[in-house]
């Protein structure tokens, strides 16, 4: 009981606040919009919220669980919780996948500095939206400029990587969440106040289940690993640094709103404002560089001033949103490296960073002067996030819950939830038929789907 009174709220709140910014980055605010627009709209955003609750926030219970209780990052704990079989494999796919996801993410990460450069040097006003996306194709395809601000990225996260990431991030993530969060909203509701912004609001709301495809649930699923940081052990590895008064539920649904808030509100101000300029929802990766500096001059037309302080906090509070995420993904890396084979924190950050880097690099390439290579008529960036956030989030996602639902120790898995008898957590019945059943089998339903053997 004494514990009890004791409660630390102090890491409660870091521990969800770490996880939040984790989860909170390019995911939301980028890769959302793009992907709803790829998949038709609102139909995509019901089947994503149906993957959120129903696979998205057991499965991170079940990932805080294995962190939790084994102790260790990810690429050790899935061995030391079953040293024999072939589960540990989950933990070493997890450390790849993140290794590939921080390439590729890192590029994109990089363009927000480009685009904070340009913010301040006021480059955005008075452009028209042809000239934003010439703006942006100029950039992309230039050989140079992109890479140097991947490697400025991925320098910052390696930065604070090897200074230890613990209290700067989590005291900064206190003020920048809430500010981010109102920057978003009020972004949303100047694009929803944008000339012909119903025909956005139209498509982001109103769902239309003819266009449902195999594919749509195969990028709705992909997107709700890929937003919530799951199937690869992130969160795992987060939660191995979690107290022990830590609530894994609470702290669950509580990334998972979040989460889920951020990217709606996402979606709120970019399809509004790409109906209202004119651009195709399915732009792609480039869709939000292209249409969010539209909104800022459109909306602040008559207070350039306004225009330009938004630019600015807005690509600042993007390039810090990514960079939390950043941070989560190199420390999987670099953690493995420096439990398993004993590098120093500093020598296993610097082979993350380098060999992150190369990715990063031809990842790049790949969208300008490279483009013409192809893997399965993808070019490398595109074939990077296909591989890693549609086939090895949902298979790392499926083995984990497979794992805690019928490998390890039952008394284990209902302790870490009910914090060893503290808690009530009614809901642990669900929670492990969805482990045991639900999860695996609707995640290997989506993949049958998709290659068409229904
Ligand atoms: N979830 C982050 C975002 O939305 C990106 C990210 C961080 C991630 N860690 C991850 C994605 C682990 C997949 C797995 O931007």
């Amino acid at each position: 009981m004494y514990q009890k009174e004791r409660v630390n709220f102090g890491s409660k709140l870091g521990a969800i606040l770490a996880a939040a910014g984790s989860a909170v980055g390019l995911g939301n605010i980028w890769r959302f919009p793009y992907e709803t627009g790829n998949h038709g709209g609102a139909a995509f955003i019901l089947i994503y919220l149906g993957c959120v609750f129903l696979f998205g926030l057991p499965i991170m219970i079940a990932e805080f669980t294995v962190g939790r209780h084994a102790g260790a990052s990810t690429g050790e704990a899935f061995k030391a919780l079953a040293p024999k079989g072939c589960w540990k494999y989950i933990g070493y796919l997890g450390v790849l996948t993140g290794f590939l996801i921080l390439g590729y993410y890192s590029v994109v990460a990089g363009w927000t500095l480009e685009y904070i450069f340009q913010a301040v040097t006021n480059r955005f006003a008075g452009r028209s939206s042809s000239e934003f996306i010439t703006m942006f194709q100029d950039f992309s395809l230039n050989p140079f400029r992109p890479l140097v601000w991947l490697f400025v990225f991925i320098l910052l996260t390696h930065f604070i990587i090897v200074k230890g990431v613990q209290k700067g991030i989590e005291r900064s993530s206190k003020v920048l969440m809430p500010v981010l969060f109102i920057l978003i909203l009020l972004l949303a509701v100047c694009s929803i106040m944008l000339p012909g912004a119903e025909k956005g609001i139209e498509f982001l709301l109103k769902p239309d289940f003819g266009k449902v495809t195999p594919s749509v649930f195969l990028g709705a699923m992909g997107q709700a690993f890929f937003s919530l940081s799951l199937g690869m052990g992130c969160l795992s590895t987060y939660a191995s640094y979690f107290g022990k008064d830590t609530r894994l539920g609470h702290t669950a649904m509580s990334v998972g709103v979040i989460d889920t808030f951020v990217a709606v509100l996402a979606g709120l101000i970019i399809f509004p404002a790409a109906f209202s300029v004119g651009i195709q929802p399915d732009a792609g990766p480039s869709l939000i560089f292209i249409t969010l500096p539209n909104v800022f001059q459109q909306a602040f037309s008559g207070v350039p001033v306004l225009a330009y302080v938004c630019s600015i906090l807005f690509y600042v509070l993007l390039a810090l949103a990514a960079l939390t995420s950043t941070i989560s993904l190199h420390e999987v890396s670099t953690a493995f490296l420096h439990e398993k084979f004993n590098f120093s924190r500093g020598k296993a950050a610097r082979m993350v960073t380098a060999g992150s880097l190369i990715i990063g690099i031809v990842a790049s390439l790949a969208l300008g002067v490279w483009s013409d290579y192809k893997i399965a008529g993808m070019n490398f960036f595109d074939a990077l996030d296909f591989l890693t956030a549609k086939i090895m989030l949902p298979i790392g996602g499926m083995m984990t819950a497979l794992f805690v639902g019928w490998v390890l120790n039952r008394q284990i898995v209902r302790d870490e939830v009910t914090n060893y008898g503290s808690l009530k957590a009614g809901y642990y019945p669900v929670y492990i038929f969805i482990l045991k059943y639900i999860a695996p089998i609707g995640i290997a339903a989506i993949f049958l789907n998709e290659l068409g053997l229904f």
